[in-house]
């Protein structure tokens, strides 16, 4: 099983590095020949000073940063903020291959019903009726879900800047110009696919991907039109989760969602569909990865694509690296009833990458890490456990604020004193907000 996964993986990572102009990791490392250098000479710097004004010996705009899980990006236009990606020698993005997870959903959604014509289609009137949860409609991975669900089910159009992701409201009559209505031919017969309704799941206070507006948007759904919907598809777990558990487990109706996070692959055994593993083992990895290889002065893939004293290193079947975008993406995998048993610890580090850094070659550092949202299910519950796993065995002390999910400077007030920091983590509220960061750097 992971065998053929792993080629299917390959095959759809070179499909995306040709498509996106990606580099080899040799190509990468020479890329920041320049980085080492810097962190090199920071060290130096350091090593001549007294230890005690370690962290201020290197200017805050200089020091590594991370950008990760929302990259910077104009939330409209999905165009990369490329002065944020590239503030200094040492700052990287740190995110998952969005289009090759998109597609990998909208398959599997696709396959289930080709497993299950029999008996999907629950009140037998030829339409498979489905509802979709929107995270953001202004986050890059937000869109690419939506629009891999719509690809995979033949209800997606065209818009200007490619298939539309905008939330339809209510469809049940079919006229949405957002969507479509597609056919699936499966078990024989030929379907009608209908987005019976979707919509964006921010609360009143603005927190976005919010579970309980999931929750109380299935609801209202099922009390007008609950024979219709066949199937419930999520942009994540946590609303997929709240939809399962306020609904669809009730209903019998296969619900969808990403992230792999652990409740949602537990529920498999009870009738979630399916999720799709963004890698976070690897990501978290690589998010703290970085600042240490900076901070030590070290080739920028020390542990990454070439293995590093104590014998981590990633293989290129989980990861790539775009040095256009400066960005590291983590490959997705999809989790459903025939592999979930391998993903039911989802805090667990990767194998590959736990081995623990010998503390006097690699001495402890300090790191402000934030994350947008406290409340959020997959970063809480599975990204910043992984972190914290990660920031032991790389002898890094991170501090973790939370935020709100709603405005920046909740963040940004608790960066008040970035001198007291080797390096930055650093998880947006809103893509386009990469400014509010760097220009307290900058200071
Ligand atoms: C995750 C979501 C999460 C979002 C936060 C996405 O990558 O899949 O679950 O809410 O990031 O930005």
């Amino acid at each position: 099983m992971r065998k053929a996964l792993a080629l299917t993986l390959a095959a759809a990572m070179a499909l995306s590095l040709a498509a996106c102009g990606g580099t080899t990791s040799s190509e990468s490392t020479a890329a920041s020949g320049g980085t080492s250098e810097a962190a090199a000479s920071s060290e130096a710097t350091e090593a001549t000073d007294d230890t005690t004004a370690e962290a201020g010996t290197v200017a805050n705009k200089d020091k590594p940063l991370i950008w990760f899980n929302r990259q910077p990006s104009n939330s409209t236009t999905g165009e990369l903020d490329q002065a944020a990606l590239s503030f200094n020698d040492n700052t990287y993005y740190v995110g998952f291959d969005a289009n090759q997870g998109a597609e990998l959903q909208g398959q599997m959604v696709a396959d289930y019903i080709a497993a299950h014509a029999d008996t999907i289609d629950r009140n037998g009137d030829g339409v498979i009726g489905y509802v979709l949860a929107i995270g953001d409609i202004g986050h890059n991975d937000s869109i690419a879900r939506t629009r891999g669900v719509r690809s995979a089910l033949g209800t997606a159009v065209e818009g200007d800047n490619g298939i539309v992701s905008d939330p339809v409201g209510t469809n049940t009559d079919g006229t949405a110009t957002a969507v479509q209505d597609g056919t699936i031919e499966a078990g024989g017969q030929t379907f009608t696919v209908r987005e019976l309704a979707s919509q964006e799941m921010k609360n009143s206070a603005g927190a976005t991907w919010d579970a309980a507006t999931a929750g109380n948007a299935i609801n209202t759904w099922a009390a007008s039109f609950g024979d219709e919907i066949d199937i419930v598809v999520s942009n994540n777990d946590g609303m997929g989760m709240s939809m399962f558990n306020g609904w669809s487990q009730a209903n019998g109706v296969p619900t969808f969602g990403y992230d792999a996070n652990a409740d949602a692959v537990a529920a498999i055994a009870n009738g979630y569909g399916g999720t799709i593993s963004q890698h976070a083992d690897v990501q978290a990895y690589l998010t703290l990865r970085l600042i240490r290889n900076a901070l030590d002065g070290v080739d920028i893939n020390t542990g990454i694509s070439t293995p590093d004293d104590a014998g981590n290193v990633l293989s290129e079947d989980v990861y790539y690296y775009d040095e256009e975008a400066r960005s590291y993406y983590a490959l997705n995998v999809a989790v459903t009833a025939d592999n979930y048993t391998e993903f039911t610890d989802s805090t667990k580090t990767y194998a590959p990458v736990s081995n623990q850094l010998d503390a006097t070659a690699h001495p402890e550092k300090s790191v402000w890490l934030d994350i947008y949202n406290a409340a959020d299910n997959f970063l809480s519950a599975t990204y910043q456990p992984l972190l914290e796993n990660y920031d032991d065995l790389l002898n890094l002390n991170v501090e973790y604020i939370g935020g709100d999910g709603q405005t920046e400077a909740n963040i940004t007030n608790r960066l008040s004193n970035p001198s007291a920091y080797d390096a930055f983590a650093i998880n947006m509220v809103k893509t386009d907000n990469a400014a509010s960061y760097t220009s307290l750097l900058s200071q």
